[in-house]
């Protein structure tokens, strides 16, 4: 049994602290979180009425008032200028709060981590710290899951969890992208985390003329995604003739905006042995230029490798793979396969299920293609309302505005 005495210390202490944070008093913070014997964690405490951590707490405060009549605003702040010192002050309070191991997305009662609610109150200087942060803790969690494979420390992984937190996007890491966190899971996928490979692959499917779905009804694939696909297509290749290769053919879409461009040859990876009667049945293997490859990419890659086939264009869009496997294709494949002038795109769906995962997942990105010799540029792509498009989905897997569409080729 707790104790009554110790809860309300735990209460106050918590209040205490989120209090400092709200008013941007670092000493004070500083003091509470050092000192600090009641709360268990103190920098990520969090309201129980409101599930405010301390960075919602800093965030929260810098909300600017409606506009007045006379042009003042604010939050106390009566001038621009005081609310310039107030959101100074409260990107001095994050900066501290994460130095001392705040979990940057961290969910509030409200469902939104600390960015998100920088973005709402359109404070977007202290959204782009939290995105840096979130960047920090992705990549490291991805590192540390690398070293993982090799030494099988699960301590390091652990600590890597502590450190990073992640609790919002599912999507994204890896060891911690079979838990939740930016779970460097999932990439180029539509999935949940725990959706796996191979479970995937030994799942049956179902076909519907806008939606394949797999066995949970996960959204494997879904029509709304045809103009991405149809821009993604045009942009690998521009003119005709050209060879390409499609990882994961899905329900066939991006394929049949590739055929449009009259390829010399084009090559589908498809590891789905559902996918491939289907795509046998409606006859793509006798379609002009088309060689189909039943196995999974890691299988196939290394005999295309070895036949020397080489390709003007690449897309990639498979489905429950994590961001590991995606980083391993570029990093390890695209090279061997890929021309020198040659181009190549994914389908960028890191992190979709909100915009600062997404934002903080293309900064990933960007900086892992970098490390593996890639440019990459972005097109940015309306994507339509899709309240309509989730029934019978078991989760949407789109909830923000724009699409960007990765286009990479090899740096000069
Ligand atoms: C999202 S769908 C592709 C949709 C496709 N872009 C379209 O336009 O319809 C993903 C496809 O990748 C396949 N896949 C999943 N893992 C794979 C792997 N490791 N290698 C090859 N194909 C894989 C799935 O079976 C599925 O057909």
């Amino acid at each position: 049994m707790t104790d009554p005495a110790m809860e309300i210390d735990v209460d106050l202490s918590v209040q205490e602290i989120l209090l400092a944070a709200s008013q941007h008093n670092i000493p004070k913070l500083r003091q509470l979180i050092r000192n600090n014997q009641t709360a268990a964690n103190p920098v990520n405490v969090q309201d129980p009425e409101t599930g405010y951590s301390p960075l919602h707490a800093a965030i929260a405060a810098c909300e600017p008032d409606d506009e007045q009549p006379n042009g003042a605003q604010i939050n106390g702040a009566q001038t621009q200028d005081e609310q310039s010192g107030v959101v100074q002050a409260g990107s001095e309070t994050v900066r501290f709060l994460l130095q001392e191991g705040a979990i940057w997305n961290d969910l509030d009662l409200k469902n939104e981590t600390p960015g998100c609610l920088a973005r709402r109150l359109g404070l977007m200087e202290l959204y782009e710290q939290i995105v840096d942060a979130g960047v920090r803790a992705e990549l490291l969690l991805n590192r540390l899951d690398g070293y993982e494979e090799l030494s099988e420390d699960d301590e390091l992984e652990e600590a890597a969890a502590e450190q990073t937190g992640d609790e919002a996007a599912p999507q994204l890491v890896d060891a911690a992208a079979a838990t939740t966190a930016t779970t460097a899971d999932v990439v180029a996928t539509e999935t949940d985390p725990d959706v796996t490979n191979t479970r995937y692959l030994e799942s049956n499917l179902t076909f519907q003329n806008d939606r394949l779905l797999d066995q949970d009804q996960n959204g494997v694939m879904m029509a709304w995604e045809s103009d991405i696909m149809a821009k993604s297509a045009k942009k690998l290749l521009p003119t005709t003739g050209l060879r390409v290769l499609n990882v994961g053919h899905g329900m066939g879409i991006v394929d049949g905006f590739l055929q449009e461009q009259s390829p010399s040859s084009h090559h589908i990876i498809e590891a789905h042995p559902e996918v491939v009667a289907e795509m046998k049945r409606k006859g793509w293997h006798e379609k002009p230029g088309v060689t189909i490859h039943e196995g999974r990419w890691q299988d196939i890659l290394p005999e295309l490798v070895g036949q020397g086939e080489m390709f003007d264009a690449i897309y990639y869009d498979t489905f429950a793979e994590s961001y590991g496997d995606f980083r391993e294709f570029f990093s390890e494949q695209v090279i061997g396969i890929l021309e020198q002038e040659g181009r190549w795109s994914f389908f960028n769906g890191m992190g979709a299920d909100r915009q600062i995962s997404y934002d903080v997942y293309q900064k990933v990105a960007e900086m892992d293609l970098f490390e593996a010799g890639f440019d990459v540029e972005w097109e940015e792509i309306k994507v339509p309302g899709l309240d309509n498009e989730w029934d019978g989905v078991r989760r949407s897997y789109w909830n923000i505005d724009s699409y960007r569409l990765p286009l990479c080729k090899y740096m000069d």
